[in-house]
C-alpha cells in the first residue's frame, strides 16, 4: 500500500520510449495495481531504483520480462492465489481465480498448449486492469458480453472447435439482455453469471443448465418435482429449463409455447395424447384468465375516466394478476391440479371486478339520466317563469293610460 516510490526507473525510462514501446507506461495510470501502490517491478521483477537497464532489467534482480502466453495465469496467480499477500490489500477478496480457471475449458486447453483461449488478460486487459466494479472494466456486467464475444463471435477463431458462434447474437434478443440494458437490472445474468467468472461453469452447480435455478428458485423447485426432470437431464449437457426456454436467446414466455403447431410441447407430445391435451388446457386457462383480467381492466379504466370511484376494484385486480403469475409458475410441475387453484381464484376476482366496473358504468348512466331529467325540468321551469313574467308585463302595459 502507500504510494509507489517517487523514484521508479521503470516508469521514468519507459515513459520516454517511442510510442509503441511506451504502451505500458502510458496505459498504467488507470491500473488498479498502481492505485494500490504496486508498479512495473511488482509484476515483472527487476530493480526500480536503478536507471541502468542492464541492472534494473537483469535476471540477477529477478527480472522476468514479458511472460509467455501460457504462463500468464500463473504470473497473475503469484499474488492473487497468495492469501497472505492479498489479505494485506483486500481482506475480503477471493484468492481462487487461478484454481477455478484451471477447471475451465479455457484453463484446461491452455494447459494443453492451446493459446487461442482466454487467459486472465483477455478478460481483464493488461496495464489498464481496472477494479471489477469500474464501469469501464471489460468484466463490468454490461461489458462482459462484448468481452467474451471478441472470441466467441469470431467465426474464424472458433472454426477449429466446431462450436456455435451465435451466443451474443442470440443473447441480445433475450429477456435477460433487455432486463440488463433497458431496465438497468444488474441482477439479470450476463455470460459470466451463467458460465462463471473463472470456471467455465459455476462451481456450485452440477450442470451449466442448472444455473437457472440459482436465480429462479421457485421455478426450479416445481421443475424438480415434474416428470420432465428425469427425462430432460439426460447425458450430453443441456437439458433442464433449456429444453423449453433455450439458453442464450430466452424469449418472453407466452402460451404460444404450449399450444399450436410451433409449441415446444408438440415436439415431444403428439396431438391427441393426454400430455398434449394437458398442454392445451394449460394454454386455455392462462389465456382465459389473462383475457378476463384485461376485460375487467378495460371496464374499470373507462369507469375511472368518467370520474367513478373504482379504486377498490382496481386494487383487487392486482391480486388477480398475481394469481395469473402463480398459475404460470405452477405450470412447471406439469400437474394441472397445481394450476387449478390460482386460476379459479383469479377468475373469481376477474368476475367480481368486471361486475364492479359494470355497476360503476351503470351508475354513471343513471346519474347522467338524472342530470338530463333535471336539466329538462329546470328548462321547463325557466320557460314557465319567463312566460309568467311576460304575462304580468303585458298585463301592466295594458293597464297604462292610452294617452302615453
Ligand atoms: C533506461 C531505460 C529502461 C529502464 C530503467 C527499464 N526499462 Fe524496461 N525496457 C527498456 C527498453 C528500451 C526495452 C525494450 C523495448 C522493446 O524492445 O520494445 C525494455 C523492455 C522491457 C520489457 C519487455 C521485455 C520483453 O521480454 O519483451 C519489460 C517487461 C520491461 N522492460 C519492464 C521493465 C521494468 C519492470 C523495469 C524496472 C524494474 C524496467 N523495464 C526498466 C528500457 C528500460
Ligand atoms: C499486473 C501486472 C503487470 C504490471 C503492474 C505491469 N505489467 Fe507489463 N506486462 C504484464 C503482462 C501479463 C504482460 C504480457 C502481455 C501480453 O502477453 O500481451 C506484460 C507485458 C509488458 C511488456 C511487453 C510489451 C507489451 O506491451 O506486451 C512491456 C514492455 C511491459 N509489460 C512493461 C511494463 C511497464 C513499463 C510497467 C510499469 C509501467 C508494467 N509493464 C506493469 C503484466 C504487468
Ligand atoms: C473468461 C474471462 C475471465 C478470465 C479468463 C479471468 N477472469 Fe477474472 N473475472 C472475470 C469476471 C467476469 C469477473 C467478475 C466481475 C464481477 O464481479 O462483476 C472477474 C473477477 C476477478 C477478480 C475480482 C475478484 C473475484 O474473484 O471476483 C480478480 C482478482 C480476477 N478476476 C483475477 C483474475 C485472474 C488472476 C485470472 C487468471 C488466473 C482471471 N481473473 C481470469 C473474468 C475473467
Ligand atoms: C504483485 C502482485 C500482483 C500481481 C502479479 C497481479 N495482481 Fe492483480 N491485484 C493485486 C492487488 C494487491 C490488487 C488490489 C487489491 C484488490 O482489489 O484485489 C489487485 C487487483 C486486481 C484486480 C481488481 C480486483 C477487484 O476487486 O476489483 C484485478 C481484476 C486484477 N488484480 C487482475 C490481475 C491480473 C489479470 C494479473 C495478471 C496480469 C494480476 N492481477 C497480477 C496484486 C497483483
Ligand atoms: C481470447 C479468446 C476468448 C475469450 C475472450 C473468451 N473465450 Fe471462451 N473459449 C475460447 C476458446 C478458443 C474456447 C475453446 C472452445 C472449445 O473447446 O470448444 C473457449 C471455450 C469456452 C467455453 C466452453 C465451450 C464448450 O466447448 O462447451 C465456454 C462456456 C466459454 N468459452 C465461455 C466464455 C465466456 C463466458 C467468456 C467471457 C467471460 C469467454 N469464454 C471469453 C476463447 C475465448
Ligand atoms: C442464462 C444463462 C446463460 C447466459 C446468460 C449465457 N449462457 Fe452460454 N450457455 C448456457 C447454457 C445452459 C449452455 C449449454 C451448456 C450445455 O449444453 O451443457 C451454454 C452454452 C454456451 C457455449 C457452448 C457452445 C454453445 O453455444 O452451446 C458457449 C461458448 C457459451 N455458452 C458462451 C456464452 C457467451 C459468450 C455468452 C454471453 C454472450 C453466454 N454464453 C451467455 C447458459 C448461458
Ligand atoms: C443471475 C440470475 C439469473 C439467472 C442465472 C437466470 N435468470 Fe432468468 N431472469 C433473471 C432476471 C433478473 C430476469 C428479469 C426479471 C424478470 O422479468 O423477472 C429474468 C427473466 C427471465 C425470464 C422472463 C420472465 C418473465 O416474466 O418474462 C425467463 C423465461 C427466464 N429468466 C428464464 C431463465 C432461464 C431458462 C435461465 C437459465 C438458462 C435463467 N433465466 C437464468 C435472472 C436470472
Ligand atoms: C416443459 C417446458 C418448460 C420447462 C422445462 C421450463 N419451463 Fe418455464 N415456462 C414454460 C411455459 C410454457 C411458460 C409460459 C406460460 C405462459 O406464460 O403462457 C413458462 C414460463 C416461465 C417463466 C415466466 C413466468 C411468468 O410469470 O410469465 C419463467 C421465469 C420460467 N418459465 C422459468 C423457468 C425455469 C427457471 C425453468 C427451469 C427450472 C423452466 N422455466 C422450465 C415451459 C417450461
Ligand atoms: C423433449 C421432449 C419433451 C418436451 C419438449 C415436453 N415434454 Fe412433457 N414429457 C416428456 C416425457 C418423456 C415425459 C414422461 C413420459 C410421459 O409421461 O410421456 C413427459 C411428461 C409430461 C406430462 C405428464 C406428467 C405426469 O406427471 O405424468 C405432462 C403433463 C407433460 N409432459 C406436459 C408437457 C408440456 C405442457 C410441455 C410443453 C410446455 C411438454 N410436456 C414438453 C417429454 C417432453
Amino acid at each position: 500500500m502507500g504510494a509507489a516510490p517517487a523514484q521508479d526507473s521503470c516508469v521514468t525510462c519507459h515513459s520516454a520510449l517511442d510510442d509503441a514501446a511506451k504502451g505500458p507506461a502510458a496505459l498504467i495510470k488507470n491500473d488498479v495495481h498502481i492505485a494500490h501502490g504496486l508498479s512495473c517491478a511488482d509484476c515483472h521483477g527487476g530493480d526500480r531504483t536503478s536507471d541502468d537497464p542492464e541492472v534494473s532489467m537483469s535476471k540477477a534482480k529477478g527480472f522476468k520480462g514479458k511472460p509467455a502466453r501460457t504462463d500468464i495465469p500463473k504470473f497473475c496467480a503469484s499474488c492473487h492465489s497468495n492469501p497472505d499477500f492479498m489479505r494485506k490489500y483486500a481482506p475480503q477478496e477471493r484468492v481462487d481465480q487461478f484454481e477455478l480457471y484451471q477447471t475451465s475449458v479455457h484453463g484446461k486447453r491452455l494447459a494443453g498448449g492451446d493459446t487461442a483461449v482466454a487467459t486472465c488478460i483477455d478478460c481483464h486487459s493488461v496495464h489498464d486492469i481496472r477494479s471489477v466494479k469500474d464501469t469501464m472494466s471489460p468484466v463490468y456486467p454490461l461489458r462482459v458480453p462484448e468481452t467474451c464475444s471478441r472470441c466467441h463471435s469470431d467465426q474464424q477463431k472458433m472454426a477449429p472447435y466446431k462450436i456455435p458462434t451465435n451466443q451474443f447474437e442470440q443473447y441480445k434478443t433475450s429477456v435477460h439482455w433487455a432486463a440488463l440494458t433497458k431496465r438497468g437490472d444488474l441482477s439479470a445474468p450476463t455470460c459470466a453469471s451463467c458460465h462463471g467468472n473463472h470456471g467455465a461453469k459455476p462451481p456450485q452447480v452440477g450442470s451449466v443448465s442448472d444455473v437457472c435455478g440459482t436465480c429462479h428458485v421457485l421455478f426450479d423447485q416445481l421443475y424438480q418435482k415434474s416428470a420432465h426432470k428425469a427425462v430432460f437431464s439426460g447425458a450430453g449437457g443441456g437439458g433442464g429449463c433449456m429444453v423449453c426456454h433455450s439458453n442464450h436467446g430466452i424469449q418472453n414466455p407466452s402460451t404460444k409455447m404450449l399450444a399450436g403447431a410451433t409449441s415446444v410441447c408438440s415436439g415431444c407430445h403428439e396431438q391427441g395424447t393426454p400430455q398434449a391435451k394437458t398442454a392445451a388446457q394449460m394454454a386455455s386457462w392462462i389465456d382465459g384468465l389473462d383475457g378476463a383480467l384485461k376485460q375487467s381492466e378495460t371496464v374499470l379504466t373507462s369507469a375511472e375516466k368518467y370520474g367513478m370511484e373504482v379504486s377498490e376494484a382496481q386494487v383487487r385486480l392486482i391480486d388477480g394478476r398475481e394469481n395469473l403469475v402463480k398459475a404460470q409458475l405452477a405450470l412447471h410441475s406439469m400437474q394441472p391440479a397445481d394450476m387449478q387453484k390460482p386460476i379459479d381464484l383469479g377468475m373469481a376476482i376477474a368476475k367480481d371486478t368486471l361486475q364492479a366496473g359494470q355497476d360503476a358504468l351503470h351508475e354513471k348512466d343513471i346519474r347522467r339520466y338524472g342530470l338530463a331529467v333535471s336539466v329538462i325540468l329546470i328548462a321547463i321551469a325557466m320557460f314557465a317563469v319567463r312566460t309568467l313574467i311576460r304575462r304580468i308585463e303585458n298585463g301592466k302595459q295594458a293597464e297604462l293610460p292610452k294617452t302615453l
